[in-house]
């Protein structure tokens, strides 16, 4: 969105919990169905609560974009503006990681649109809260289940920090988007193990014939519990049905951000891997998870991370969220 959550204190706190209340309220209701009636689960404690919730997080995101317009209106929206001539795309791919870009952020788009009357304001939230919530605790999760799986796999994680170190000493030590696109090894960890452990576990949809779509089924995938990224070698996935592997889903309604995710997940890994060894404390074979709309474990997943300079100096954290 281009606004940063830090420095807002305890409203952004109140904000990333009311989105995990809101998860599992959904999914509480998607296992009932007798709540998935609005007016029925308006009278029950959790449907007061959400209603509590929902009123944070339509305050928080009024907010955010409130800010926003009110930072155009006073630079007379001459940002905005210079978009449209924006040639610069070519330039940025070269820009390192975390500099200010020249390409607008997704809010600005949006109220670019709503400034030529494309959108209305409500249209704008809508949207805005569709992306905090959909590519929230995705990718947060996909970060974590990768970190565990690199932890436990040595021979795959030097790998990997190879690959990210040979790219830096290539690019004078700098993280730019070119890099992170240039990292094919750790791209197929990535798609391994949301293979294994894809974050949005379930799509609902209504088929009109009968479908099967099994991450993890033999007649697909030769030693299915096993993590091996060059499976997702080009030559292997030209024959692959195409069906087989939808952790992104398919068809219209597909994941709009996936390639931000996985980019998102590129750039995270990267810089850890580059500075820590990664071993495991808790084992993926005794994951346990909760009913959750993402695939969220039950108990916290850590991993030790280890500075790669210090080898004596280890300390713990917990990757679970
Ligand atoms: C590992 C990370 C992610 C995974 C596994 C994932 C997965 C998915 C899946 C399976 C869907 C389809 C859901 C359905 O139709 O029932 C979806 C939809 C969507 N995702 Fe993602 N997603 C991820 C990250 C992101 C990110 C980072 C963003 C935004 C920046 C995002 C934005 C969206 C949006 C807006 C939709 C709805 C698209 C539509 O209905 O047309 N996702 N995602």
């Amino acid at each position: 969105m281009g606004t940063s959550l830090r420095g807002l204190g305890g409203f952004q706190q109140q904000y990333r919990e009311a989105v995990h209340r809101m998860g599992e309220f959904l999914a509480y209701r998607v296992m009932r169905q007798w709540l998935r009636s609005d007016w029925i689960f308006s009278l029950t404690s959790k449907g007061k609560e959400q209603k509590k919730m929902l009123k944070i997080l339509h305050g928080f995101t009024k907010r955010i974009i409130a800010e926003r317009k009110l930072y155009h209106d006073r630079t007379n929206g001459q940002y905005l503006k210079s978009f449209d001539n924006d040639t610069s795309a070519k330039r940025d791919d070269a820009e390192p990681v975390g500099m200010r870009r020249k390409r607008l952020a997704m809010l600005d788009l949006l109220i670019a649109a709503s400034r030529d009357g494309l959108m209305t304001d409500s249209d704008i939230q809508e949207e805005v809260d569709l992306f905090m919530f959909a590519g929230h605790d995705t990718t947060a999760m996909g970060l974590c289940y990768i970190l565990a799986l690199l932890a436990e796999h040595n021979d795959i994680q030097d790998r990997v920090r190879n690959e990210v170190n040979t790219a830096l000493q290539e690019n004078e030590q700098k993280y730019t988007m070119k890099l992170l696109q240039n990292l094919p090894y750790l791209e197929r960890c990535i798609k391994e193990a949301l293979r294994l452990y894809p974050s949005v576990f379930f799509i609902s949809r209504i088929p009109a014939e009968d479908v099967k779509l099994l991450h993890r089924d033999p007649n697909f995938w030769s030693n299915p519990e096993v993590f091996d990224p060059d499976r997702f070698l080009p030559e292997k996935i030209r024959h692959r049905h195409p069906y087989s592997y939808l952790p992104f889903s398919a068809g219209p309604r597909n994941c709009i951000g996936q390639r931000f995710a996985i980019l998102e997940m590129k750039a995270m890994i990267a810089s850890l891997i580059h500075n820590f060894y990664l071993e495991p404390i808790d084992y993926l074979k005794n994951l346990q998870m909760q009913v959750d709309l993402v695939l969220r474990p039950a108990k916290p997943l850590r991993v030790k991370f280890i500075p790669v300079c210090k080898t004596n100096a280890s300390f713990e954290t917990q990757i679970s969220i």
